[in-house]
């Protein structure tokens, strides 16, 4: 593997959603001085960079995906001079910084869009997409039409996603000439990566129906980061990828992408987005499985993850956040963090967070779940939909932090915080984890410093043990004269055997013999077989 993509296998990437980690002013919203006052805190967890959530300048219709600026900090998040302390503080830290590029659409308030819209002949006219009738009958995701009027052109333009987001039109060579110069902004100012927001809807193919991994997806990447200058720039997309075209994007030799997310297990245990669907941890093995062999036959990067922003809790979903919530979280952690790959971990994974149950809609932000609760209502019953809701809305995963038991949640000083706090906030925060004997956070912290401590853990070979089939996942990493051996039981106690004998190096449960015998619901151990 070449040396920028094998370098990639010794971080570990701690996400960020900033409206939501720590307020430092007291206006209820997190900032970029919480974040800086809680870098301690993200080291102390063995991660080694962060990924920061949009913080431009933004009118915030989705949170930030909806960029007005791109050369400019949102003073609801400081000022430029507090991401300059951020980041020097980083890395003063040994934390690497990984910024948020969304490419596909700006705001509608961004200048381009304002001079756009104002008439056909305006220069800016062509860096977005328009025409005298919709072009296709594309639904945007956050519900409604794709295409919205814009009186003074007499056209429509497109947004896949809200009516604010507005897809820029990569066609146009200009607008490629801008989205360069804004990663060359970024990258001289001294961040080291990249996520790239919903990448493959950059290129796009009205006549055939594509809104997405288009003609000319591929050329646009490339250049984009294939330049030379970008060859140490971490990179990761978010991008609907199969096991075809993820080669076209993330080969080594392609000068694309170092690497793009895989989302097939956040399917398990839903039908849509807000129905749940009979399921195993079984299932989610498979897919993880089924990603270690192809990313191991092409040397590919492979992203191990379970939550972001986008995403109700994993743990709540197809785990349990009942009596095992523990258990569960530290055994998915282990299955998942210990495969061969680049570990996530999205802000408040790491102390076994949950979802929530509110009964009023006005207890969420989140444009998404709002736009399915507006198309919805009066179709469903009140009740269903609000269920529903709180099964699949995002806001699960964007309440504020909660870092212990008081009023607030030490998230921040004001009465009340921009998005009500998780319902279960007063039994699930990172005081209250880390003082009982159970704490997620503490073995999130020992899994990641045994993954620093052993290379075997980063660069080993990967290897499923197949006899033992089913309920639980149990497989090795070597390398050279090193092996270790992971044992994930799920659901069910069961009696494992025939497993080679060896130090034990973690578990989450207390008593733990060899690695044969007993194995309570969501038990795992780790052995050294040196
Ligand atoms: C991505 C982001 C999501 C956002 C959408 C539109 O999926 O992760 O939060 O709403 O793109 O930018």
């Amino acid at each position: 593997m070449k040396k920028e993509f094998s370098a990639c296998y010794d971080l570990v990437v701690y996400q960020i959603y900033p409206r939501s980690f720590k307020d430092s002013n007291g206006d209820g919203i997190g900032d970029l001085p919480g974040v800086l006052s809680e870098l301690d805190y993200i080291k102390s967890l063995g991660v080694n960079a962060i990924w920061l959530c949009p913080i431009y300048k933004s009118p915030q219709c989705d949170n930030g995906y909806d960029i007005s600026d791109y050369r400019d900090i949102d003073p609801m998040y400081g000022t430029m001079a507090d991401f300059e302390r951020l980041l020097a503080a980083a890395h003063e830290k040994g934390i690497k910084v990984i910024m948020d590029l969304v490419a596909n659409h700006t705001s509608s308030e961004h200048e381009w869009f304002r001079q756009a819209r104002s008439s056909r002949e305006n220069p800016y006219h062509d860096y977005y997409y328009w025409a005298e009738k919709p072009l296709t009958n594309w639904r945007a995701e956050f519900g409604g039409s794709a295409w919205e009027y814009n009186q003074a052109t007499g056209e429509y333009y497109l947004h896949s996603f809200a009516v604010g987001q507005p897809d820029v039109n990569w066609t146009n060579p200009k607008v490629r000439e801008e989205f360069k110069a804004i990663v060359d902004f970024w990258v001289e100012k001294g961040v080291d990566g990249f996520r790239c927001d919903v990448l493959d809807h950059i290129s796009k193919d009205f006549k055939k129906g594509m809104r997405r991994n288009g003609p000319h997806l591929h050329e646009y990447i490339k250049e984009l980061f294939g330049r030379d200058h970008l060859t140490n720039i971490y990179t990761v997309g978010e991008a609907e990828t199969t096991k075809e075209s993820i080669l076209a994007t993330c080969g080594q030799d392609r000068k694309e992408l170092k690497s793009v997310f895989q989302f097939t297990h956040f399917f398990v245990g839903r039908k849509g987005k807000y129905t749940p669907a009979p399921h195993r941890l079984d299932d989610v093995k498979k897919i993880l499985v089924g990603w270690q062999r192809f990313t191991a036959k092409h040397d590919l990067l492979y992203i191990l993850l379970t939550d972001n922003h986008d995403r109700p809790w994993f743990n709540s979903r197809v785990g349990n956040d009942g009596a095992l919530r523990f258990e569960s979280a530290t055994d998915i952690a282990t299955m998942v963090f210990l495969l061969k790959g680049i570990p996530f971990v999205y802000e408040g994974q790491e102390i076994g967070c949950a979802n929530s149950h509110f009964s009023t809609i006005d207890a969420f932000n989140d444009v998404e779940c709002l736009g399915y609760y507006k198309e919805q209502k009066g179709l469903i019953d009140e009740q269903k939909l609000l269920e529903q809701i709180n099964f699949g809305s995002r806001d699960n995963s964007r309440r504020p932090f909660a870092w212990d038991g008081s009023e607030n949640h030490g998230f921040t000083s004001a009465p009340a915080p921009w998005l009500p706090y998780a319902t279960r906030s007063d039994e699930i925060n990172l005081e209250k984890d880390t003082a009982g004997e159970k704490s997620v956070c503490n073995y999130y912290r020992a899994l990641f410093a045994l993954r620093a401590d052993r290379e075997v853990l980063r660069r080993g070979e990967w290897q499923q043990l197949k006899r033992f089939k089913r309920n639980c996942f149990v497989y090795l990493r070597t390398l050279g004269e090193e092996k270790i051996l992971v044992v994930c039981n799920f659901e069910k106690a069961q009696k494992i055997t025939g497993l080679p004998e060896g130090k034990l190096l973690l578990s989450n449960a207390k008593r733990r013999l060899g690695a044969n015998g007993e194995y309570a619901p969501y038990e795992c151990a780790v052995y050294d077989l040196k």
